[in-house]
């Protein structure tokens, strides 16, 4: 088998076998494809798309690339994991959280993909946090702390280490098989017993509409349930950023601030508890979602969750003293301009897209696969939908490395901003629940 056939037979709209899938997961693992060949499969796969059996092959062969994880804890092993958004930092609130509830969170995550935020660079803005730790070390936190937020590594999921990187920079982050894939893999590698999918819709969402949203949810259950892990997926609105803040440093002070009960983002903090009741419910550590919803928001409000948080980022390598210091501690940019508005009414619609894209533009995203971040900069204070404006209300506020940086995207961020006489209809954050 070589790579050149099995590319051009997907280029060409024909399906793959499974010793087909498995060899080009090997070869992504041990380096035996190059960068243009996986770059190549997973374009053919985003124009072709593949049938059910090939994405189950997918998703079997990148788990197989590595090892999978086996846990012998006291407790049900949870995770959760979103298809991708723009101010989506829930993972940072709900694995300390859950943690505090007595589950434990083994939780491989991902860098950024495309213009949504990835939560393995928001934690790289905690000097000294590793992302990158040995399996032994891995397990060895998730024992003692309860949570640990980690890569896919050489050990779990490696092949989707590598197609993870290279779809970033190629333009293949939009297909139901190659995300589906990517994040099973990695969950289902980390022998996790419980899983919820946060599967994004709306204009700041990979998924183009709640129809592809759904499927892809179902999709994805289906999967999970079949491996043997209890799964289950809300879709969410991407309407709007999720969180007010969009940026790697930004989105840490943000769920820092929730995590304090400093300053709460209600819909961050909503989505979080609704997530996290959910898995309780179904992990069976509460009786009912409501009664796990209140788990996870009293673990949050008598700062147990935020002490283990303070408690994994010491662990993982970052500074002790992170959650009473972490102010002065995350980096800050150079230039902070506000956007203000020039017209009144309500904010009636945000395109999220372009918000993401601005963050990507100021240097907090990549667009080559070496690219170096700028962990301090991205947008705060973001106007949510339905708000009241006058002329000269602030929409948000760009954080960017110089003056010049930041006035390149002033006007981007305004027109990403629609205002409108009368207000929207409310929308709610859960669209859809799927599963128990
Ligand atoms: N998260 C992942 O891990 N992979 C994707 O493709 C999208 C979100």
């Amino acid at each position: 088998m070589d790579a050149q056939a099995i590319i051009g037979k997907k280029r060409d709209g024909l399906s793959l076998n499974i010793d087909e899938i498995n060899w080009f997961c090997n070869g992504l693992a041990s380096g035996q494809v190059s960068d243009a060949q996986a770059g190549a499969f997973a374009m053919a796969i985003t124009i072709n798309d593949m049938n059910n059996n090939e994405l189950t092959a997918l998703t079997e062969g990148m788990l197989k690339s590595g090892s999978t994880l086996k846990w012998d804890l006291p407790g049900p092993v949870l995770d959760k994991h979103s298809t991708g958004g723009v101010g989506d930092c829930v993972s940072l609130l709900l694995a300390p959280a859950l943690a505090a509830c007595g589950a434990f969170v083994p939780m491989v995550s991902g860098r950024g993909l495309g213009y949504t935020g990835g939560t393995l660079d928001k934690l790289d803005a905690i000097t000294g946090y590793k992302t990158q730790v040995s399996t032994v070390n891995f397990k060895k936190v998730v024992k003692e702390v309860g949570c640990a937020i980690v890569s896919a590594s050489n050990e779990i999921a490696p092949a989707d280490k590598r197609l993870y990187a290279i779809r970033d920079v190629t333009g293949t982050v939009e297909n139901i098989a190659l995300i589906s894939s990517s994040i099973l893999s990695k969950k289902l590698a980390s022998g996790v017993e419980g899983l919820i999918l946060d599967i994004k819709s709306g204009s700041g969402a990979v998924m183009p509409n709640l129809k592809a949203a759904t499927s892809l949810a179902k999709r994805m259950v289906e999967i999970g349930q079949q491996s043997g892990c209890s799964t289950s997926a809300f879709i969410t609105n991407m309407d709007q950023p999720l969180a007010s803040s969009a940026g790697n440093a930004l989105e840490v002070m943000t769920a820092m601030n929730c995590l304090t009960m400093h300053k709460v983002d209600s819909r961050l903090f909503k989505l979080t508890v609704s997530l996290g009741g959910s898995l309780l419910k179904n992990a069976k550590i509460s009786r009912s979602v409501k009664d796990g919803e209140k788990m996870i928001r009293d673990s949050i409000e008598s700062g147990l969750a935020v002490e283990k948080f303070g408690k994994m980022v010491c662990a993982l390598g970052g500074p002790g003293n992170f959650i009473d210091r972490y102010r002065d501690l995350l980096p800050e940019a150079a230039t902070i301009v506000e956007v203000k508005s020039q017209s009144a009414g309500y904010v009636s619609q945000i395109d999220v897209k372009r918000l993401g894209m601005v963050v990507v533009s100021l240097g907090g995203g990549r667009r080559q696969q070496d690219d170096k971040l700028d962990l301090s900069v991205g947008l705060d204070q973001f106007l949510p939908l339905g708000e009241k404006v006058s002329v000269g209300s602030v929409l948000a506020r760009v954080h960017g490395r110089d003056e010049d940086a930041v006035l390149n995207v002033i006007n981007i961020v305004r027109q990403a901003y629609n205002i409108s006489e009368a207000a929207p209809e409310k929308t709610e954050s859960i669209i859809k629940r799927i599963g128990k």
